[in-house]
């Protein structure tokens, strides 16, 4: 994919707008509207393209969760042929809702894995990820790749359906939802999708080398290797081995899935904050060897917020005076706000902020 070119394409420079706006209640975007006219043309049959809040705008994604192809009966959750389960070794934290997740890859289709650690995913993958909490259903997210990526179109489609009260259907729902079905539980709004799922990388985050390798329930790497679904298959169809004991295993790995998405090398994030918490997989030999080391360990914050800069990410054996740890524990919302993840969670993840301060302690 050309980064270069998609990084001045007029989405994507709202993309990263949205990606830098932390501000509790930044303007809604404008409601789905109808097809827009067709554009006029000039002499020469050169196409005036169209202001660039039409292009922000999702194509037409269907209004119902059960036009979407997961399911083939969606009263009695069968899902549809071809449709598979998966789960990511490290999950977000998702203020303690369970998730489940499918990928529909089309058939015959391969994942362009040259890059092993970026795959480029082939046009007409679907991946859902069904939120419950309380015992009931509440909303099914899905990543739908449309058309390549391009200058006109950001070609990922990322919507959400939110469950009626019988859980017989769910409805496209683009603005989110507070206390989704009486639960504690937030449907994020439709613009805040890609401060995470970013289309300059493909926008899927927990279907990745990392993340599938090893064992697991529902589609593992070893099942793409064997299928001959990757164009260049890992080393071990295994996959791959997050090093260090126990311990820097959990911690590595819940950063990788829960923080990588934006502090990654090749994020937008990363030109103010050079710290990567994204696992590479050449780079898995011995812990001090991974980004995630590198870019922590004793280094000062870059980050220019008020009371942020100056300080250390990871301290050696002290979670305390460790950035990380400290903006795990933050949860408060403004445009001041440290908390990390800057969205998407009200309550602190406990257990994964515990895990990284465990890790943490056993640096030398
Ligand atoms: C705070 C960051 C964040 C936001 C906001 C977010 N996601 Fe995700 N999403 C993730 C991460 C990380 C994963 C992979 C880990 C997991 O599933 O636990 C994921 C997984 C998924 C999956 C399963 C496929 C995959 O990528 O592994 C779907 C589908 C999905 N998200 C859709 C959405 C949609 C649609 C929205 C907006 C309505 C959204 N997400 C908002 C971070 C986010
Ligand atoms: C949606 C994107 C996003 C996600 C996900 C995310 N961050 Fe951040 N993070 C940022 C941005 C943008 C900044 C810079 C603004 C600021 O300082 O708050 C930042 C800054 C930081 C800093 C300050 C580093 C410095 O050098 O000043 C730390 C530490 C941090 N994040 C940790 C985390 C951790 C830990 C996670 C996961 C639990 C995480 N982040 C997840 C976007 C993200």
């Amino acid at each position: 994919m050309d980064v270069v070119r998609l990084h001045v394409a007029p989405w994507a420079l709202l993309l990263c707008a949205s990606c830098l706006d932390f501000s509790p209640d930044p303007p809604l975007p404008e409601a789905p509207r109808p097809p827009s006219p067709p554009q006029p043309q000039t002499g020469r049959g050169v196409r005036t393209f169209p202001p660039i809040v039409e292009l922000t705008l999702p194509g037409r994604p269907p209004p119902r969760l059960s036009q979407t192809g997961l399911y083939s009966d969606i009263a009695r959750k069968t899902l549809a042929p071809g449709v598979e389960l998966f789960r990511p070794r490290y999950e977000l934290w998702s203020d303690g809702a369970a998730k489940t997740r499918w990928v529909l890859l089309p058939p015959g289709a391969k994942i362009d894995t040259q890059r092993m650690d970026r795959w480029h995913f082939p046009v007409g993958i679907k991946l859902w990820k069904e939120f419950t909490k309380d015992g009931k259903r509440l909303e099914t997210r899905m990543l739908w790749k449309r058309a390549e990526p391009s200058f006109h179109d950001p070609g990922w489609e990322m919507q959400t359906y939110v469950w009626d009260e019988t859980e017989s259907e769910a409805f496209l729902d683009q603005d989110g939802v507070v206390d989704a079905r009486g639960t504690d539980h937030e449907v994020p709004r439709q613009i805040d999708c890609n401060r995470c799922h970013r289309v300059e990388f493909e926008a899927p985050l927990g279907f990745d080398a990392v993340q599938l390798s090893g064992d697991g329930p529902g589609l593992r790497l070893r099942d793409l290797v064997l299928r001959g679904v990757l164009t260049v298959p890992p080393p071990s169809a295994d996959g791959y081995t997050i090093p260090g004991d126990a311990t820097a295993r959990a911690a590595l790995g819940y950063l990788h899935a829960n923080c990588g998405s934006c502090h990654a090398p090749d994020s937008d994030v990363f030109r103010d904050i050079d710290m990567s918490l994204r696992l590479e997989v050449g780079k898995l030999t011995t812990v001090t060897e991974t980004p995630t080391y590198l870019t922590t360990v004793e280094r000062r914050t870059t980050s220019i917020k008020a009371g942020a800069a100056g300080r250390i990410r990871i301290r050696r054996g002290n979670p305390l005076e460790s950035e990380v740890y400290q903006r795990m524990g933050i949860r408060m919302v403004g445009p001041e706000s440290l908390m990390m993840p800057p969205l998407a969670s009200h309550t602190v993840d406990e257990e994964g902020r515990r895990q990284v301060a465990d890790w943490i302690r056993t640096l030398p």
